[in-house]
């Protein structure tokens, strides 16, 4: 068994199975925050990572992908249901976004979670080497960071969070608090997107587990764990360079010739995910043409909604309702020739998103609460003439960041029919203005400087960032 001397432990593989029109099987990148902000560190660097691979039953073969090894966890039908459906993605994923779908508290669905976060920190004890560093990510694992410290002690353990954490208020209604809080803090460091969630821990590790706490500390059990705010990035120089590549720009043009050279066009890119505020953009655009404030005339809307966690039941009740809403306002708005919303239920590569970026005018990114939005910051990076305007949630993770974007509330439907006229209608040096700004802040904080921010943070000596990031 080869063994790595740094280790990533993610619910997913960078690679997603999928079947080609001519039924063969292809690895695909599959979409996803996670996967894209990960998957641009590791390509090139000397280590494992270990994660499902999609499907069910035995694990694949998968090739190494440069310098980088993967290691697949298979899940059979059953774990598939109990863990990532069901306690990830039922209980967890609604109530760490503030319950904006009501969380399911199913009890048989924990044991399962348990075993398969046991199977998870099994396989990365396997493939570290000694005194490695494992990196563990997100809310479906939060359990790995203790369960690979009892059985590997020698190790450094990080463990970052993708998703919002939410405050204690929320967080105590799930009946196992106890043991998600003491999995985290199995870690040497636990890192979020922002401050408030490490302050939300540190209060619950208080609360329930009597810890003792300072600004970044959390000492429980003779133990000390560093917490902190580490926001996600991008990889802006990969969308750069799709960006100016001829063949992207020749593919935006012709999308925009597509769509209607003298349009105004509105662009969404979203997981088809309740908390990404689908249906809420869909109304105030509906109203818009409706007041007759938009006409379909001389805007359009794109809607990118790429297939998500199908199986679970809140999730094909929500492409339903999105797409009878979507088809009502077609039939209502649309003319013979001038369509109200171009609405795409498929995965795009990358050259394609960028090239759909570049044809948007105004980006409309309105999530009802999101750990960042990696989308947001890819729209940013792929407007190298500045060009372009972004509407963001006041609920992203990302408008800490990117300030000078048409911020809103997506709950206040009037505010953001009345945001998305302002950003339609908006002055061309005050839109370039904003989009300087932002785009020389991500340059500064792309998805190296996240890595290595976190990987500094958790080896204090700097080997690690060196070893990973050349
Ligand atoms: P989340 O992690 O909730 O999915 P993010 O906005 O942070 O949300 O990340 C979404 C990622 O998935 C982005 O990198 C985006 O480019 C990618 N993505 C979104 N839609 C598609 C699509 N239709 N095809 C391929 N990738 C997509
Ligand atoms: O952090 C958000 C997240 O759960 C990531 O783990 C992943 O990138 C994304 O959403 C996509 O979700 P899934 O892996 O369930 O398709």
């Amino acid at each position: 068994m080869r063994q790595s001397s740094l280790v990533v432990v993610a619910n997913r593989l960078p690679l997603d199975d999928n079947a080609a029109p001519d039924g063969a099987c292809e690895w695909r990148r599959s979409p996803g925050g996670l996967a894209s902000a990960l998957h641009s560190i590791l390509r090139q660097a000397p280590a494992t990572w270990v994660g499902w691979a999609g499907g069910m039953g035995p694990a694949p073969r998968l090739p190494d992908i440069g310098s980088l090894r993967l290691r697949p966890v298979p899940l059979t039908a059953e774990e598939q249901r109990g863990y990532y459906e069901g306690f990830a993605n039922a209980t967890l994923w609604p109530l760490y976004h503030d319950a904006v779908q009501q969380p399911v508290f199913q009890r048989e669905w924990w044991d399962t979670y348990r075993a398969v976060n046991q199977r998870f920190a099994e396989t990365a004890a396997e493939v570290a080497d000694r005194h490695a560093a494992v990196w563990v990510q997100d809310y479906h694992l939060q359990l790995v960071p203790q369960m690979l410290r009892e059985m590997r002690p020698d190790l450094l353990i990080g463990f970052f969070m993708h998703v919002p954490f939410p405050p204690p208020e929320l967080f105590m209604q799930l009946p196992r608090r106890v043991e998600l809080v003491h999995g985290m803090l199995g870690a040497d460091l636990v890192g979020f997107q922002r401050e408030q969630a490490a302050h939300n821990l540190a209060q619950l590790a208080k609360k329930l587990l009597g810890a003792e706490t300072t600004a970044g500390a959390i000492t429980v059990g003779g133990r000390t764990v560093r917490t902190g705010a580490f926001p996600v990035s991008i990889d802006v120089a990969e969308m750069r360079a799709l960006a100016t590549r001829p063949d992207v720009r020749s593919r935006a043009r012709q999308l925009r010739r597509d769509l209607g050279e003298s349009k105004r066009i509105l662009l969404s890119v979203d997981r088809l995910d309740y908390t990404k505020g689908i249906e809420h953009r869909l109304t105030a655009y509906s109203e818009l043409l409706r007041d007759g404030h938009l006409k379909v005339r001389d805007t359009v809307l794109v809607q990118v909604a790429v297939p998500s966690r199908e199986r679970v039941e809140s999730y094909r009740d929500l492409r339903d309702r999105i797409e009878g809403e979507v088809g009502r306002i077609n039939g209502e708005f649309g003319r013979v020739g001038e369509t109200a919303i171009h609405y795409l239920n498929q995965p795009f590569d990358r050259s394609q998103l960028a090239a759909l970026y570049q044809t948007a005018d105004v980006m409309v990114v309105t999530p009802l609460r999101d750990g960042m939005n990696l989308v947001a910051k890819e729209f940013v990076a792929a407007r190298e003439d500045d060009s372009g305007t972004l509407v963001l949630s006041e609920f992203a993770g990302a408008a800490a960041e990117l300030e000078q974007a048409f911020l809103v509330n997506p709950h206040d439907l009037d505010g953001l029919k009345q945001t998305l006229l302002r950003a339609l209608s908006a002055d061309p040096a005050d839109k370039q203005a904003r989009m300087r700004a932002m785009r020389r802040h991500l340059a500064e904080h792309d998805i190296m400087a996240w890595a290595r921010a976190y990987l500094t943070a958790l080896d204090h000596t700097g080997r690690l960032a060196r070893r990973m990031l050349h």
